[in-house]
């Protein structure tokens, strides 16, 4: 999908499609300018089905037009965007990515798009830009590893030009975020019986066949055997697709500037172990690969961007299956660290293949490591589907995080991680159990990882609720490639 900048006569230009908004509003000169200037050229047609209520104005709401009179294009897309004094964010972020759905669904294949000449409150010309690029990415993305469209499916959109004041510029690192995206949901939606730990190493290594500043480190279990990583040698024991340590380095900064270290559960399926998972909607357990995922779209992103910074991508991948070679609860195992863990679940396994992660990457001395996993039911429970949760001791990167969310709209918001929450973790038996109990599970977990990042700028990620959707729109979201690429583009200024 080409993104271009479009500034002529929006009622002359044959298109598939115009997209305009439209405001709640009985002043028809607080109307978009696109919406008044479509209204002239049809005569005041469009003013006519506004009184009738022929045109919905809630924000996300879209009406079709078809042949308009006194319009080249043969196609409008009038999206409703709410009061114009409540066009926030969200409203926004409605608006585009209902028109984006609607326009997917339709049979244009391009399109000239004057959402992102509207005035947001609080943002400027190019997120308005980037976001409604990025939307219409998103609801373009159809997934294909193991199903083709059919013969009559509506087309993918070729190119959408946008009106904007901002810059090109602006629009082509949106395509390179967009790119990350995409990637990180074509990884999260692949099945588990394709998608498995060498499946992503694979990945990996194509990143560094192709980037000429990206290079790739692969750990089979024998040089996790040596690095002493049994903690995610015993997750992924039970299952016949061995588990990797997988690093992409990216170097565009001074080569003795340190890295920044994103790190992803890579849990390609997660049947809870011999702690087995109950059987209804076991298959959403292939999405415990969505902080792998989204580490690499975010990695994938940056390189596109060419930030000067460098950047190492950590993901620790492995399948957590009941076998008779599986580990099981009372195990106590002595991860890379040297702490010993004993296993009360083994179902709490994103934690045990993450401190062996942690442990490596505190290795190669980095400025601040992010860890991103799917690592707890109860964060569901506690930000539902809206948020991802920040855990870490620094607040400066709790807030840099949480700014990014902001920014982004891919939204984080901030648990304890106080240490009054650690005696849950205490063991008979070893240094630590891997599970602290019911209260507060999302933030024992933190706790957890907490422990093997001492003395680092470290936060964790939990997007247990934010990175996939099942129901309605189906599937890997993509989150939190935004959050995270733009966390990295603010490190550069
Ligand atoms: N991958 C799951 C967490 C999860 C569950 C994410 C449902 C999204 C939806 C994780 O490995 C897990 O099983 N966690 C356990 C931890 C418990 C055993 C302490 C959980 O949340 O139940
Ligand atoms: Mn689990
Ligand atoms: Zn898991």
């Amino acid at each position: 999908m080409d993104f271009k900048l479009f500034s002529d006569e929006l009622a002359h230009v044959n298109q598939d499609c115009i997209i305009a908004g439209v405001f709640k509003t009985t002043d028809a000169s607080m109307q978009s300018q696109a919406f008044k200037s479509l209204d002239t050229a049809c005569n005041g047609q469009l003013s006519q089905m506004l009184t009738s209520r022929d045109i919905a104005t809630a924000a996300g709401k879209v009406t079709w037009l078809h042949q308009p009179t006194g319009i080249t294009s043969p196609r409008l897309l009038i999206v409703g965007c709410g009061a114009v004094d409540k066009l926030d964010a969200g409203n926004y972020r409605k608006a585009c990515l209902a028109a984006g759905k609607a326009l997917r669904n339709s049979r244009a294949a391009n399109a000239i798009c004057a959402l992102s000449e509207l005035s947001v409150n609080n943002r400027d010309a190019s997120w308005v830009l980037q976001t409604a690029a990025l939307d219409f990415a998103h609801t373009d993305y159809r997934y294909t590893r193991t199903k083709k469209p059919g013969k009559h499916a509506s087309p993918a959109t070729d190119s959408i030009a946008f009106i904007s004041s901002a810059s090109e510029q602006a629009l082509t690192q949106a395509a390179a975020i967009a790119a990350g995206v995409a990637s990180a949901r074509h990884l999260g939606d692949a099945p588990p019986n394709l998608c498995t730990p060498v499946d992503l190493a694979e990945h990996a290594q194509q990143l560094a066949d192709t980037q000429d500043k990206v290079t790739v480190e692969i750990l089979d279990p024998q040089a996790m055997h040596e690095l002493g990583m049994h903690a995610l040698l015993a997750v992924g024991k039970g299952s016949i697709n061995p588990p990797r340590l997988i690093a992409l380095h990216y170097r565009n900064d001074s080569a003795d500037a340190d890295p920044y270290v994103l790190v992803g559960k890579g849990i390609t399926f997660d049947t809870g172990g011999i702690s087995i998972k109950p059987g209804p909607n076991m298959e959403q357990m292939k999405y415990d690969m969505c902080g792998a995922a989204s580490v690499l779209g975010a990695f994938e992103a940056v390189v596109r961007l060419n930030l000067p910074l460098n950047v190492t991508c950590v993901v620790a991948a492995a399948e957590n299956m009941p076998d008779g070679k599986a580990y099981r609860p009372g195990d106590v195992i002595t991860t890379m660290s040297g702490k010993t863990v004993e296993v009360l679940n083994t179902d709490a396994e994103g934690r045990m293949v993450l401190c062996d992660a942690l442990t490596w990457s505190t290795r190669l001395n980095p400025v601040a490591i992010v860890d991103v996993a799917t690592l707890t039911g109860a964060c569901v429970v506690a930000l539902g589907h809206h948020a991802a949760a920040i855990m870490t001791k620094q607040d400066s990167l709790a807030d840099e995080l949480y700014s990014a969310g902001q920014t982004t709209h891919d939204r984080a918001w901030r648990l304890p991680l106080w240490d009054d929450y650690q005696q849950q973790l205490d063991s008979d038996f070893a240094d630590m159990k891997n599970v602290g109990g019911m209260p507060a599970g999302s933030i024992t977990a933190g706790c957890f990882l907490s422990r093997y990042v001492e003395d680092q700028r470290w936060a964790h990620l939990d997007i247990a609720g934010a990175a996939w959707q099942w129901g309605k729109n189906n599937g890997c979201t993509g989150r939190p490639v935004r959050l995270l690429t733009q966390w990295l583009v603010d490190r550069c200024s």
